[in-house]
């Protein structure tokens, strides 16, 4: 894949991509939306329904939802940086596949090369796994890990805890410790990446 210049220019691309075969069931690619200069970054897993219908993440219940764990930070959309490990819907909202994560992976990682977010905030099993591919949620949600200068911050994802009240107390209270480690974003560790260093 070309290296883009820009976020647009990567949006572009993405609305005409067809890397996978998510391009033929699509309405709409959702590549992300937000702040260029955004300190953090939400990934999701992928567009649901109305993602798909309005080219934009996390516009449903599970986007409600998210939109208020903003708030309680004191953060609105606009001011973070909001996208997906993959950028189309797939059918019937089924879990997205290796293949296709790995075809969408590039757009990501460009994504984060253009931004450059102190904080990425994991939502869920397929974002942590993307970073982390040996990492269980239950076990590492709430800890963060820097790697290359960034802290990754794995927590629940919203439309899952939506649903499940104990996943609900324990995303709210991951939220509340987000402005504290951004501000400690810059003097944190880099991650042990010696064998058994890690804590996966
Ligand atoms: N769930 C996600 O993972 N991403 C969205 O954009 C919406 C719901
Ligand atoms: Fe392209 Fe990603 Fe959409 Fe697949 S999911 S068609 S790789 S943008």
């Amino acid at each position: 894949m070309q290296p883009f210049q820009t976020l647009n220019e990567l949006a572009a691309a993405v609305r005409t991509c067809s890397r996978c075969h998510l391009a033929q069931s699509r309405t709409k690619a959702v590549p992300g939306e937000g702040a260029e200069q955004a300190e953090i970054m939400l990934v999701g897993e992928a567009p649901g329904f109305h993602e798909d219908r309005q080219g934009r993440p996390f516009v449903g219940a599970a986007g409600r939802y998210l939109e208020e764990l903003l708030a309680s930070i004191g953060l609105q959309r606009q001011e973070v940086y909001i996208t997906n490990v993959v950028k189309c819907r797939p059918p019937r909202n089924r879990n997205p596949l290796a293949q296709e994560i790995a075809a969408c992976r590039p757009y990501l990682e460009q994504q984060i090369t253009l931004i450059r977010p102190k904080l990425i905030v994991t939502l869920g099993r397929f974002s942590l796994q993307l970073f982390f591919p040996e990492a269980q949620i239950s076990r590492v949600h709430g800890q963060p890990r820097k790697r290359g200068g960034i802290v990754y911050y794995p927590t629940y994802h919203p439309a899952a805890a939506l649903y499940q009240p104990r996943w609900k107390a324990l995303i709210a209270e991951d939220f509340q410790r987000i402005p504290a480690l951004l501000a400690q974003a810059a003097s944190l560790p880099e991650d042990d990446p010696s064998p058994g260093g890690g804590r996966d």
